[in-house]
C-alpha cells in the first residue's frame, strides 16, 4: 500500500492592497489654508469681480495658485475651480 501524501499546494494569494500615499484633496480646506492668505472669499461675490466667465476662474485660480508655489496637480486645481465655481460663481461651464 502507497501512501497517499497529498500535497496542499493551493498557493494563497493576499492581495495588499496599497494605497500610494494619495491622499484626497479637499478644496474646502485647501482654500480655507491656503488662499485666504491674500485675501478672503469677499473677492469671489463683490460687485465689480474681475472673473467673468468659467475659463477665466480657471485662469484666475491656477495664476493666484502659482503665487502660493505649491502647485497643485491639475485635477486639483480643476476640483478647487469647481468648488469655487459651484460655491461662488455659478457659471455655466
Ligand atoms: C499671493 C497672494 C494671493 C494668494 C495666496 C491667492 N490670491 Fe487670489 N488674488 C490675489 C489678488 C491680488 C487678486 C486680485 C484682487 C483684486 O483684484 O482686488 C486675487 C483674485 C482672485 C480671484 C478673482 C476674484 C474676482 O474678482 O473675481 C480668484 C477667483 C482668486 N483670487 C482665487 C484664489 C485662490 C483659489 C487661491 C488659492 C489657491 C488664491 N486666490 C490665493 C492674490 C492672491
Amino acid at each position: 500500500m502507497l501512501p497517499i501524501i497529498r500535497l496542499f499546494s493551493i498557493p494563497m494569494l493576499v492581495l495588499v492592497a496599497t494605497v500610494a500615499g494619495a491622499t484626497e484633496f479637499e478644496p474646502e480646506s485647501y482654500h480655507a489654508n491656503n488662499c485666504t492668505r491674500c485675501h478672503d472669499s469677499h473677492v469671489y461675490v463683490r460687485d465689480d469681480r474681475r472673473v467673468t466667465s468659467y475659463p477665466a476662474l480657471q485662469a484666475q485660480v491656477a495664476r493666484c495658485d502659482a503665487n502660493l508655489g505649491t502647485k497643485l496637480f491639475p485635477d486639483d486645481l480643476t476640483l478647487l475651480v469647481d468648488h469655487l465655481n459651484g460655491t461662488y460663481y455659478k457659471f455655466a461651464k
